[in-house]
């Protein structure tokens, strides 16, 4: 008798205890934003309470009031994040109406958990087929919140978070680093998304001019001590550029030599891909073991070149050499930069396009002012200028890059456009 008040206090403590422990458990939930859309307080609570555990530090997290038809408005004229978080209160059917009409405004890559009030068997399958990464039943405890998103991004079985973009010149000084941290900067600031930005040229990397940072540790610290890394290791070496922006500054000093094997860069690569949804490698002018095996693992690859004979020759036998590395993936894009230099004989677009096969994702006229301007002030081109046309074809470029756009060939404008809309519009 006596036992029967004392038992369920034990149960109590030890489901917490278990709670605390599968907490404890979880690893730190990388940089990715979280938007939440909450129909309740009850629900609302745990969810903000979540974003303020320590695993959740990095992520962004912003709750909502207001539900899917929130969502819906919300998305028409904003990003959507890599997790939206909706509660419902709507019966099944609707529920699922109501997520087809927010898939409309979604960017495919967005993750979405669904906070229902049905305890429906049914319902749960239909929404994992169609694509929702998980269903959970409120109430809801901040242990919850948390588990789903590391269920989700943290999962040693699951995907890695972080699309890899290499950028390497045809030739040194053609400007590649210069397009990979403004567009690294572009990325991050136009879809509120976490980029991180690897300078893997430690001799003479200038991303820390660039940002105007002087980190005192970096990625040499990381490539001189594979051992150690780890997501909590990797964190400590960051240094943070802008709101959604961090890197990994070489230390471009001479002190040492670089000389890497192949394997070198791969865990630390592993790591921030884990880590944030963008990794963006600023891939030096070299071709080495570990620059080629850099390349040949990236998700998606952009050489720069400027408009004569070396570099098309260059980037001629780049892009073999990657498609025989790379032959089920999408040839490298190409960057054609600094035309127009005035006096100089250049290669017209059309010329250098044609043997390669690939159209330029985008032609970019030589500006020293903006350029120079830019670099000496350790500012991004676009807050120098944003106005200037060349920050609109960098924000064009980030849309593309991310999938958010199609590379825009010139046939295809006009009419093309317009019946691909009508086509969209009719399904
Ligand atoms: N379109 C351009 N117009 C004028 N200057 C440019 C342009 N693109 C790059 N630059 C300048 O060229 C120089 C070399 O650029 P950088 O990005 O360091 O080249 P890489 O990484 O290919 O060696 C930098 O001073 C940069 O500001
Ligand atoms: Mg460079």
């Amino acid at each position: 008798m006596s036992n029967l008040a004392y038992e369920p206090s034990v149960d109590i403590a030890d489901a917490l205890q278990q709670d605390v422990a599968a907490m404890q458990a979880l690893r730190p939930i990388p940089r990715i934003s979280i938007q939440a859309f909450c129909e309740t307080e009850g629900v609302a609570h745990p969810i903000e309470r979540a974003g303020e555990d320590r695993r959740m530090a990095k992520a962004h997290l912003k709750v909502h009031m207001g539900g899917i038809a929130t969502a819906i408005e919300f998305y028409q004229s904003a990003p959507t994040p890599n997790l939206i978080i909706l509660e419902s209160r709507a019966e099944p059917q609707d529920l699922l109406e109501q997520l087809g009409r927010l898939s409309e405004h979604c960017d495919p890559s967005s993750k979405v958990v669904v906070v229902g009030h049905y305890n429906d068997i049914g319902l749960y399958r239909e929404l994992i087929r169609s694509g929702i990464s998980e269903y959970v039943i409120a109430p809801i405890s901040i242990i919850d919140v948390v588990s789903v998103v590391s269920s989700i991004f943290v999962d040693p079985e699951a995907e890695p978070i972080g699309r890899s973009i290499a950028f390497i010149g045809a030739k040194g000084g053609v400007g590649s680093s210069t397009m990979a941290h403004n567009l690294a900067w572009a990325m991050s600031s136009l879809f509120k998304s976490e980029v991180m930005v690897a300078d893997l040229d430690l001799a003479f990397g200038t991303a820390n001019i660039n940002f105007d940072q002087d980190p005192a540790q970096g990625i040499a610290e990381a490539v001189f001590s594979p051992e150690r890394i780890d997501e909590v290791y990797l964190d400590r070496l960051l240094a943070q550029c802008a709101e959604h922006l961090s890197l990994l500054a070489a230390p471009s000093t001479l002190d040492r030599v670089y000389d890497f094997d192949a394997e070198a860069f791969s865990h630390i690569i592993d790591t921030a891909q884990r880590s944030a949804p963008t990794l963006v490698l600023d891939v030096p002018h070299v071709w080495s073991g570990w620059s080629k095996n850099t390349l040949s693992k990236a998700d998606e690859i952009v050489i720069t070149a400027t408009p004569e004979l070396a570099n098309l020759r260059n980037t001629k036998n780049l892009v073999d050499m990657l498609k025989k590395l790379r032959p089920n993936d999408a040839p490298p894009k190409l960057i054609l930069n600094q035309t127009g230099i005035p006096k100089r004989p250049e290669i017209s677009v059309q010329d250098f396009a044609d043997p390669l096969g690939i159209t330029p994702m985008a032609v970019v006229p030589f500006d020293p002012q903006l350029f120079g301007n830019a670099a000496n002030n350790g500012r991004m081109l676009g807050e120098m200028d944003a106005k200037s046309p060349i920050v609109a074809t960098l924000n064009e470029i980030a849309h593309v890059l991310t999938g958010r756009a199609e590379l825009k060939t010139k046939k295809k404008a006009g009419l093309g456009n317009i019946l691909e809309a009508l086509r969209r519009g009719k399904k």
